[in-house]
């Protein structure tokens, strides 16, 4: 009996389908990988399954139990979290508040919960009194993930977990991701960075369109060449909106961030041409290596300081530029411990 079973699931948005009959499943003790496009429906799968979406038909069961008629909270009482995308933790309350919430299914906070997730993410223990909305971006995904093991779950659903985050950040949440793994929980994964999903996960299935396109073991999916096909056919998201006012100076906050790697090549060519029409561009980016091609100059902020300044080029073929932002040269000891911020 699998651990996790989705069999011909569709799921709509009002008259719009966006699972046409979707099946795989996760055995227990498994990283499965769930890749592809931008719109693909895989944030629309995982929410299916941890009954924030009711499905049109086609069920869900979870140990053997169907739980595609339950209601959210019930899911999550028998051992099933998801750390949605976006993360979505609670803004106003602290660090410490935060993950006591997650422990809301049971009566009182579990200590041993509590230590051990201040164990995988020693960044949040230093910070445990912090209000969440003013830590870092990936200091928000790793109290994401920490509030959903606080339920100790049997099976944990990441949607994005590297979103918006700098390479050594990325390469800290993939080894916490496997260590959380090791400790004997399942793992759902959703992700735009194919290869480290790939790497990490004992099989992956690739969703297009709402339908399940490939499946395989992990790395037999990483060689093939119809996994970066799945990445194509979507249009660029148009940065319209902040256009509309014809700025002299376009702010740009990570405009990169979840999209997969094609999008991201079109979302800077769109940059670069908003630019050569006129507008001048200050641009907030974890893509170093996208963003110093990109710009005339870059400056690094680092714990609030600019640390580095330079033109794009230099910075780029800087060693310590290189190692903190372009996920190049050694391994950090503490990963965790880096700001994870370009400016
Ligand atoms: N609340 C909604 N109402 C209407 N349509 C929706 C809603 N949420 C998602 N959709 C549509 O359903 C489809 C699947 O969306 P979904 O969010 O599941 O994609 P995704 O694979 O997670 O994409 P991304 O990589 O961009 O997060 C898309 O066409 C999307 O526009
Ligand atoms: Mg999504």
């Amino acid at each position: 009996m699998s651990l996790l079973e989705v069999r011909d699931l569709v799921t709509a948005y009002g008259s719009i389908e966006a699972l046409h009959g979707v099946s795989f499943h996760v055995e227990e003790g498994e990283i499965v990988a769930l890749l592809g496009a931008n719109g693909a429906g895989k944030t629309t799968a995982l929410r299916t399954i941890s009954g924030l979406l009711r499905p049109r038909s086609g069920e869900v069961r979870f140990a053997g139990e169907r739980i595609d008629v339950r209601p959210a909270h019930e899911i999550v009482r028998l051992g099933l979290a998801q750390v949605p995308e976006g993360r979505w933790i609670f803004t106003l309350m602290t660090v410490d508040e935060n993950l006591r919430l997650g422990a809301y299914a049971e009566p009182r906070v579990p200590q041993g919960a509590l230590d051990r997730v201040f164990a995988l993410f020693p960044r949040l223990a230093e910070r445990r009194s912090q209000v969440a909305g003013t830590l870092s971006g990936g200091e928000q995904q790793m109290l994401a993930m920490a509030r959903a093991l606080m339920t100790r779950p049997r099976l944990l659903l990441l949607d994005e977990p590297s979103m918006g985050l700098a390479p050594v950040l990325v390469r800290a949440i993939f080894q916490r991701i496997a260590e959380i793994n090791r400790e004997g929980t399942t793992i759902l994964l959703v992700e735009q960075n194919a290869n480290a999903a790939l790497r990490l996960a004992r099989r992956a299935y690739v969703l297009e369109n709402g339908r399940i396109a490939l499946e395989g073991p992990g790395p037999d999916l990483a060689r093939n060449e119809a996994v970066r096909q799945a990445y194509l056919g979507v249009g660029a998201r148009p940065k319209a909106r902040a256009l509309m006012t014809r700025p002299r100076l376009l702010l740009l906050d990570e405009p990169s961030m979840g999209l997969a790697p094609v999008l991201v090549r079109a979302i800077f060519q769109r940059i670069a041409e908003i630019n050569r029409e006129g507008t001048t561009i200050l641009l907030v980016e974890q893509n170093a290596n996208a963003a110093l091609r990109l710009a005339r100059r870059a400056y690094v902020l680092e714990n609030g300081r600019i640390a580095l300044e330079g033109p794009g080029p230099d910075l780029a073929r800087n060693e310590a530029v290189r190692q903190a932002y372009l996920g190049v040269g050694a391994r950090p000891k503490a990963p965790e411990h880096s700001p994870g911020g370009v400016g």
